[in-house]
């Protein structure tokens, strides 16, 4: 069954519980983690200690999915790690040593993810994908949430769903950006198994409907 991933960028940052208890209450199956340093993206959100306060909240049972939208994200991984990150995520443009990077993930006992912005191929991973553990597809330019979806990403989301079938990777397909109900369906087809959603989620009055609506129930 395809997860949800609330992102707390859309939550009320004055009271961050809140947040995070209406993902766990409502059975979200993520918590997306938005991290931006105001250089990779224009928009400052918050870092490690945050993730860090969340996870002696949430306890070691939910699974903190971190996206680091910030520039040589290798520079950051221990104090994530360290942090309680469940999933570290970097993007492929912030970082001259993906490889590397991907691997420092790893020894640290977290699952490494890589992000791939709209306009970026997905060539600059393919020699990665035995070894990540999540593709996450960028649908909107990362930095605000609240933005429309860009279609044509959806084809490189379905080229990338046809080989992890063919060549039986394990990788879980993450998209992030603009997902709403009206457009759950087209993404879950192309192959996606993890949306992503901020605004949605944050604004929906029954949450719990809209992540039916999402998983297409
Ligand atoms: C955008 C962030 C997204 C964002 C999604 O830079 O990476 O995770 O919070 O928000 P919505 O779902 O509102 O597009
Ligand atoms: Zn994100």
């Amino acid at each position: 069954m395809i997860k949800i991933a609330p992102s707390l960028l859309s939550a009320d940052f004055s009271d961050m519980r809140s947040g995070v208890r209406a993902c766990m209450e409502n059975g979200a199956d993520w918590i997306h983690c938005d991290v931006m340093d105001g250089f990779f993206v224009p928009n400052i959100s918050f870092g490690s200690k945050m993730v860090a306060d969340i996870r002696r909240f949430t306890g070691e049972k939910a699974y903190l999915d971190v996206h680091l939208m910030i520039e040589k994200p290798e520079r950051y991984l221990d104090r994530y790690a360290e942090a309680g990150a469940s999933l570290i995520t970097v993007h492929a443009e912030a970082t001259e040593d993906l490889e590397g990077t991907i691997q420092k993930i790893h020894e640290l006992g977290v699952q490494a993810g890589v992000s791939l912005n709209p306009a970026t191929g997905e060539e600059a991973i393919l020699p990665f994908l035995d070894r990540i553990d999540t593709v996450l597809c960028m649908t909107v330019i990362p930095g605000y949430g609240g933005q429309k979806l860009i279609g044509s990403v959806i084809p490189k989301i379905a080229r990338l769903a046809e080989r992890k079938r063919e060549r039986g990777y394990a990788f879980e397909l993450e998209v992030d950006g603009g997902v709403r109900p009206e457009n759950a369906a087209v993404l879950r087809e192309a192959g996606a198994t993890v949306l992503v959603a901020g605004s949605a989620f944050f604004g929906a009055e029954d949450k719990q409907e809209l992540l039916r609506s999402l998983r297409g129930e």
